[in-house]
């Protein structure tokens, strides 16, 4: 007899709950069962959206997380709330299962796994004490781009002429959708921390061969990082911020970073150095999210951009602005309603939602642990806090490092970029 669905409990209901639950339309052997957020309108708009999509089984809307988690027709939860309830939501859900009030067969927490090294382990070490299965939410390296050109840079090129020796991956847009994003405490710093995390594990995995885990593969030697306010800290910018989330950081004086730049130094299980070159920003005003990656070996590379996309679509400016549907209604973080568009035909799949589903629900179904794990969510934040070191002491940093206490001064409002002429 069939097993089964593992029934999902979804934590958050907010933008990246919408893309998972869009990503299980092509999800097999697990129905989203429950939905727990704040707002009881917001956990009934969510899971009504999974049943329209047919992706949702009689979807129970919860206030309380524990009440979600006790709930018996939950198997896993899928935490998709911001960054500073990381570890208050994970010692909830932890606390349930420890007192055997619930159980669970796996828990998947979002990107990043904390806001600084003491909160990502604090999240690891309260999962692992349960016993259960664990994924950590990287959706871009289960993305198809980098799945299958690692798997023919591998197969083809590495196993002829050697390992590859340097991954460039950058990932742009405009600045985020919510007001916590922008403040550097509750997000734990700017750019750096919410989207280098994804370039920078993208480039360790497509250094790695299939099969290992990067945390074995490739040794941390050194990192130097940059980071800095180019947009969003001008006068205008900042008004703009101001204006639409009252009560944020006043970004002319106490900005969080909207460019970061990172170059880390690994050695390779072959004992070659390699090297991750990480961009991101949120000052980039295109047609959509430009994610970039390259790989570079010494007889064979690979590129991928996103804004090739699938497709180009154009509308003319005499069109104006559609009142009923905004830009990012056809792709996320579109700036324009007209012109040449370039088309992602199915986004949940081609930024790699759907795949890391599919693995989680398999694994988790089947009792095993996910290969992208709430450990690789430690690492990389340990890489990410080291950057934040390096770019705040301009220095270059070397392992072995101790930032078990560090907090970026980006994300304590300490980070005044030089050169602010009017500090009060
Ligand atoms: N993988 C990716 O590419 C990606 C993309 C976007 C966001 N994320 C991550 O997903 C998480 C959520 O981001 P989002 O864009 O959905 O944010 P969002 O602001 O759109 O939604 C957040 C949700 O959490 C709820 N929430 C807010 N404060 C809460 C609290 N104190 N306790 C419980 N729930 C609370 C909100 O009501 C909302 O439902 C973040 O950690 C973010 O970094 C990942």
């Amino acid at each position: 007899m069939a097993e089964k669905p593992l029934g999902i409990g979804i934590i958050g209901s907010g933008f990246i709950a919408h893309f998972h639950v869009r990503s299980w339309q092509s999800v097999r052997g697990a129905d989203i069962v429950a939905v727990a957020s704040r707002s009881a309108e917001r956990a009934r708009e969510l899971g009504a959206y999974a049943e329209n999509l047919g992706v949702g089984r009689d979807v129970r809307g919860h206030q309380d997380i524990a009440e979600l988690v006790r709930d018996e027709r939950v198997d896993a939860v899928w935490v998709l709330t911001p960054n500073h309830t990381r570890v208050q939501v994970i010692e909830q859900i932890c606390a349930e299962v420890r007192s055997g009030r619930a159980s669970l067969r796996g828990i998947a927490v979002e990107k990043p796994l904390g806001r600084n090294l003491a909160e990502a382990r604090a999240v690891a070490e309260a999962v692992h004490a349960t016993g259960i299965p664990h994924g950590y939410l990287e959706n871009q390296v289960y993305a198809p781009r980098l799945t299958r050109t690692r798997e023919l840079m591998w197969a083809r090129g590495a196993r002829r002429s050697g390992s590859p020796y340097l991954a460039r991956c950058t990932e742009e847009h405009s600045g985020p959708h919510a007001q916590w994003f922008w403040d550097s405490e509750a997000q734990g710093g700017g750019v750096l921390n919410d989207l280098m995390c994804h370039s920078l594990e993208a480039g360790r995995f497509l250094l790695t061969p299939p099969g290992t885990d990067p945390d074995q593969w490739l040794r941390p030697v050194s990192v130097t990082a940059t980071i800095a306010s180019l947009r969003w800290g001008r006068d205008r910018y900042a008004a703009q911020l101001a204006q639409a989330y009252p009560g944020l950081q006043d970004y002319r004086h106490d900005p969080a970073e909207d460019y970061a730049s990172a170059t880390y130094t690994f050695v390779n299980g072959d004992g070659e150095p390699v090297i991750v070159e990480a961009m991101t920003s949120w000052g980039f005003i295109g047609s959509g999210m430009r994610l970039s990656f390259e790989l570079l070996g010494p007889e064979y590379s690979m590129n991928s951009n996103s804004l090739r996309g699938d497709a180009d679509v154009f509308f003319s400016g005499r069109l104006g602005d559609d009142p009923d549907a905004g830009a990012e209604e056809m792709l996320e973080k579109q700036n324009a309603e007209q012109g040449l568009i370039p088309v992602i035909a199915d986004e949940p799949a081609s930024y790699g939602y759907t795949a890391e589903n599919a693995h989680l629900v398999r694994m988790f179904s089947a009792g095993q642990q996910p290969a992208e794990s709430l450990d690789s969510g430690v690492s990389v934040t340990e890489l990410l806090m080291a950057a934040y070191y390096a770019a705040e002491t301009e220095t270059v940093l070397r392992w072995p490092v101790d930032l078990a206490e560090y907090v970026p001064a980006v994300a304590t409002r300490t980070w005044h970029p030089r050169g602010r002429r009017d500090r009060p």
